[in-house]
C-alpha cells in the first residue's frame, strides 16, 4: 500500500510526463514546419519517451493500490523565434524534471518508501542522459543555427541518432 502524500506526489509527476510528452510533440511539429526532419524525428521519440515516463509511475501506482487521478494537460509553447529557443525550452524542462524528480527521491526517504525509491534509480539515471543530450544539443544550435548549411548537417545527425 502507498501513503496518501505519496500518491499525491506520484499523480503530479505523472501529469508532468504527460505534460512533458506534449511540449516534446509541439517542439517536434516546430521542427517539421520548418522542413527539419531529423530534429522532428528526434523529438517525436522524446515525446514517446515521456509517455513511457507517466506509464512507469501508472504501473507502480497501480502495482502498490495507489488511485491513479489523470490531470489536465497544458497547452505546450508550440511556436518559437527560432530553434536555439525551441531547444532552450527543452532544456528547462529537462532541469525542471530533474528537480521534480529529487523531490520526489526526498520525499522517498522521509517516508521510508523503499519500493519507490527503487523506481527512482532508473529515473536519476534517465535524467543524467536527458541533462546530458539537452546541454549538447543546445550547445551545438548556439553555434550553428544562424548558419542554414550547418543547420542541415545538424538535423542530419540529430535525425540519425532516432532507433529505427
Ligand atoms: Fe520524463
Ligand atoms: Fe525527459
Amino acid at each position: 500500500m502507498i501513503k496518501k502524500n505519496i500518491a499525491d506526489a506520484l499523480n503530479l509527476q505523472i501529469q508532468h510526463e504527460q505534460n512533458n510528452a506534449q511540449r516534446y510533440q509541439a517542439v517536434a511539429l516546430y521542427f517539421e514546419s520548418l522542413n527539419l526532419h531529423g530534429l522532428s524525428a528526434w523529438l517525436n521519440q522524446q515525446a514517446g519517451d515521456e509517455r513511457g515516463h507517466a506509464d512507469k509511475f501508472i504501473k507502480h501506482m497501480v502495482d502498490r493500490g495507489g488511485v491513479v487521478k489523470l490531470g489536465a494537460l497544458a497547452a505546450p509553447q508550440s511556436t518559437f523565434e527560432h530553434p536555439l529557443e525551441a531547444i532552450q525550452n527543452v532544456q528547462a524542462v529537462e532541469r525542471a524534471t530533474t528537480a521534480l524528480i529529487d523531490k520526489l527521491m526526498t520525499l522517498a526517504r522521509k517516508e521510508g518508501d523503499y519500493a519507490l525509491e527503487v523506481l527512482l534509480h532508473w529515473f536519476i539515471g534517465e535524467q543524467v542522459e536527458e541533462e546530458q543530450w539537452t546541454t549538447e544539443l543546445t550547445a551545438e544550435m548556439e553555434q550553428f543555427y544562424k548558419k542554414p548549411g550547418q543547420l542541415y548537417m545538424l538535423d542530419h545527425q540529430w535525425g540519425k541518432r532516432v532507433k529505427g
